[in-house]
């Protein structure tokens, strides 16, 4: 496939570094230099789904294309306010699509995850034209009163069309079990027979664990995907990495020996949303004209599961 559009949408409130200092136990200085993050857009009065549309006809009109057109919706979220019916059905419906839809959860790394099954049903000759969403509201995960996580996650939503084409070169996935160390229980409706202790607890993480293993599934992935398309990591022209630190996308900037300029970043004013950091950025990337026609682009990402991915495509 190929990726035809993008689009992308960020909740309108703004919450800086000083803000969360006024009621947390942080500081500019150390959530600027340990994260790279200085302010991020929150959801307010926003609803998910609702962004989750507008990227998704932003990405449609950029592509030139109507959402009759569409043959297969994938949505990617962790969570959002409905438990069911899935995401991607109410984007279909208020794009005005019929083709089917399926939501996954893959972390952060469900983008990559989404365009890998959208091109194996292309491969498959299932599917012509995939729009893929990621709307993630990691803002709600997390206990606003815990320095360790709110701080690094910002909330948003981000969309491409793919179409037929031979552009995607190569998408390597990996998961590998680590449950204790990036995870959250919500609490379920209780009934008459539940026996067992449930708990309701926000976003815990282990944040040297998850940055070891960041770094590593992400330079292994790019690796892979550059060994088994026979190109070098010189040869790419922009790497697009999630945005959770600007230290990992450093460490793996020098783990590639590539210059910075290669790797845009958002971080500073996104913060971390989860597997919608790389479609915004992409988004981004696309609409401010810094691709070229044949530039080759890698992009990588990975969460809690862990799971992780990286995907070489042309532009
Ligand atoms: O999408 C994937 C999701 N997550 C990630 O990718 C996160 C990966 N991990 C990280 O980005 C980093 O591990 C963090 C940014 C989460 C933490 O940075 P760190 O350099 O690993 O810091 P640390 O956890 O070792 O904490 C160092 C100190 C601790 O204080 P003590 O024990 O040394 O006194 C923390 O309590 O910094 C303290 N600390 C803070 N201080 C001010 C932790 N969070 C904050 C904070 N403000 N927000």
């Amino acid at each position: 496939m190929r990726i035809a559009g993008t689009g992308s949408v960020l909740p309108k409130k703004v919450v800086t570094n000083d803000m969360l200092a006024g009621f947390l136990d942080t500081s500019d200085e150390w959530i600027r230099t340990r994260t790279g993050v200085v302010s991020r857009h929150v959801i307010s009065d926003e609803k998910l789904e609702d962004m989750a549309i507008e990227a998704a006809k932003r990405a449609l009109d950029n592509a030139g294309m109507t959402a009759d057109e569409l043959d297969f919706i994938i949505c990617s979220n962790v969570v959002n306010e409905y438990v069911t019916p899935q995401l991607s059905c109410i984007i279909q419906g208020g794009i005005g699509a019929e083709c089917p839809c399926i939501d996954i959860n893959c972390a952060c790394a469900g983008f990559i995850y989404a365009v890998e099954i959208a091109e194996s049903f292309y491969q498959a000759g299932k599917v012509k034209n995939v729009l893929v969403v990621s709307a993630e509201e990691p803002t709600r995960m997390t206990d606003w009163s815990d320095r360790r996580t709110c701080v690094l996650f910002g909330d948003g939503a981000g969309a491409a069309v793919l179409t037929p084409g031979d552009n995607i070169r190569c998408v390597k996935l990996s998961a590998s079990s680590a449950t204790d160390k990036l995870w959250q229980y919500r609490l379920l409706h209780p009934t008459p027979y539940i026996t067992k202790e449930e708990v309701d607890v926000p976003l815990q993480m282990k944040g040297q664990d998850v940055f070891k293993f960041a770094v590593k599934a992400a330079s292994k992935d790019i690796s892979r995907t550059l060994k088994e398309t026979g190109h070098s990591a010189d040869e790419v022209d922009h790497y697009l990495l999630h945005q959770a630190n600007i230290r990992i996308i450093n460490a793996i900037q020098e783990y590639l020996e590539q210059p910075k300029e290669k790797f845009p970043v958002n971080i500073e004013d996104h913060g971390n949303s989860s597997s919608s950091c790389c479609p915004i950025l992409l988004d981004e990337c696309n609409r401010s004209g810094r691709f070229r026609k044949g530039d080759l682009i890698a992009m990588s990402a990975f969460g809690a599961g862990f799971v992780s991915g990286a995907l070489l495509f042309e532009w």
